[in-house]
């Protein structure tokens, strides 16, 4: 279904769950000539830069920083920390977890891989009977991914780490924090959390291409332990570099560096506490738009309970595959790009908001507007008053 005028014209919005907005001082950041990679600037902006990452994840721990996507970023930190033949324990709530028990697969761990569907959270009373039946401790970490970005479920990592200490169980505590750093509460040191893996196209607000491992103590002795680790991923050289190129085994990512800091300088003026009650707020603006609109029936959010909502992503669901037609129809006619319904059975009725990041009151309003239009040319029936709704939300 085609509007008759388009509307597609003018400033586009990438309104996918990552990469997310870049900032247009991150853009202009990047926008130089290569800098040396020997000498000056780029060398000294190093301290800085990984002090400032670790106040976004909450840590005085080490971070190692790796040219990879998240993909890159799940592998540094298993090659760590996993032997092969050792066992992982990875609670699935969407498609992450699994791809994640992937890589430990493939590296040679075992997983125990308990699946929680596509729009739970995590049962911890299953989870606590596979960590009591491992009286030997053979499980070795815990891949906990936080925010499930294909079904928009924020999982309790701390009630996990209560878990684990209530059974005393020695299992790392490995955190994918992809879709939550920077948006999401989410604090490693005083959560418990030993390795947390992250990139920079979510919340960080810079182009895809830089993975991040922070590590505890804990993380490290492990570490000490293993009867190798491939040069590449090792994180030790890359968090007591000797030389510059041993913060990345190679060449910087000279320009990522640039547009990092600058996302690093936003979120601190801004402060990280108020990053966090933005996306809060925005989320529930977002939620009683698409809860309105559910009232007519057609339209579902995947994750019923909004405590187990992610403050950075939302996914829907519409009847009779409509998810794809919506997506179309903001795309093509108005210049609104939603996410895809990624790892659904039915993703074709399934489509995502992505609202991370550089976003602000009315970037949400444009998106839920967006929405609103699509559903009114695709006759979709839905509650009426959403926006108004969203607007007393944001309003308050
Ligand atoms: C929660 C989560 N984990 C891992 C990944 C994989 O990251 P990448 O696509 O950068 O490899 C993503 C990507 O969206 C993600 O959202």
């Amino acid at each position: 279904m085609t509007n008759p005028i388009a509307l597609a014209q003018g400033r586009e919005y990438l309104a996918i769950p990552g990469p997310s907005v870049m900032p247009d001082a991150v853009l202009q950041a990047m926008h130089r000539p290569s800098p040396n990679i020997y000498d000056g600037e780029l060398i000294e902006m190093m301290p800085a830069l990984t002090r400032d990452l670790k106040r976004v994840a909450r840590t005085d721990h080490n971070v190692a920083i790796y040219i990879a996507n998240g993909h890159g970023a799940w592998e540094a930190a298993l090659s760590n920390v996993m032997a092969p033949g050792e066992r992982v324990l990875a609670p699935a709530s969407g498609i992450f977890t699994r791809g994640w028990a992937e890589m430990a697969e493939g590296i040679g761990a075992k997983v125990d891989l308990i699946d929680f569907g596509m729009s739970a959270p995590w049962d911890l009373n299953r989870i606590s009977e596979t960590l009591r039946a491992d009286k030997d401790h053979e499980i070795k970490a815990v891949l906990a991914v936080h925010v499930d970005t294909s079904t928009s479920v924020r999982n309790n990592i701390p009630a996990l780490r209560t878990l684990l200490d209530d059974l005393n169980h020695p299992a790392l505590l490995m955190a994918d924090c992809i879709a939550s750093l920077g948006c999401d509460q989410f604090e490693m040191d005083a959560w418990g959390v030993d390795v947390t893996v992250t990139a920079c196209q979510k919340g960080l607000m810079t182009p895809a291409g830089m993975g991040f491992v922070f590590f505890n103590d804990k993380a490290q002795a492990k570490r000490a332990e293993m009867p190798r680790v491939s040069q590449y991923w090792d994180w030790q050289p890359r968090v007591k570099p000797q030389l510059f190129y041993q913060y990345f085994n190679g060449t910087a990512p000279t320009h990522h560096l640039y547009g990092l800091r600058t996302a690093l300088d936003l979120i601190h003026a801004e402060g990280i506490e108020q990053v966090w009650a933005r996306h809060e707020h925005l989320a529930k603006a977002i939620w009683t738009a698409c809860e309105t609109w559910a009232e007519g029936g057609a339209l579902e959010l995947n994750v019923a309970d909004r405590a187990h909502r992610s403050r950075a992503v939302t996914a829907l669901r519409l009847k009779d595959g409509q998810g794809t037609r919506l997506r179309q129809f903001t795309e093509t006619q108005l210049g609104l790009t939603l996410g895809i319904g990624l790892g659904m059975a039915d993703w074709d009725g399934c489509f995502r908001l992505g609202h991370m990041g550089h976003v602000n009151g009315q970037m949400v309003m444009a998106m839920l507007g967006g929405v609103e239009t699509a559903m009114s040319a695709l006759n979709i029936p839905r509650g009426s008053g959403a926006l108004e709704a969203a607007a007393v939300v944001l309003a308050g």
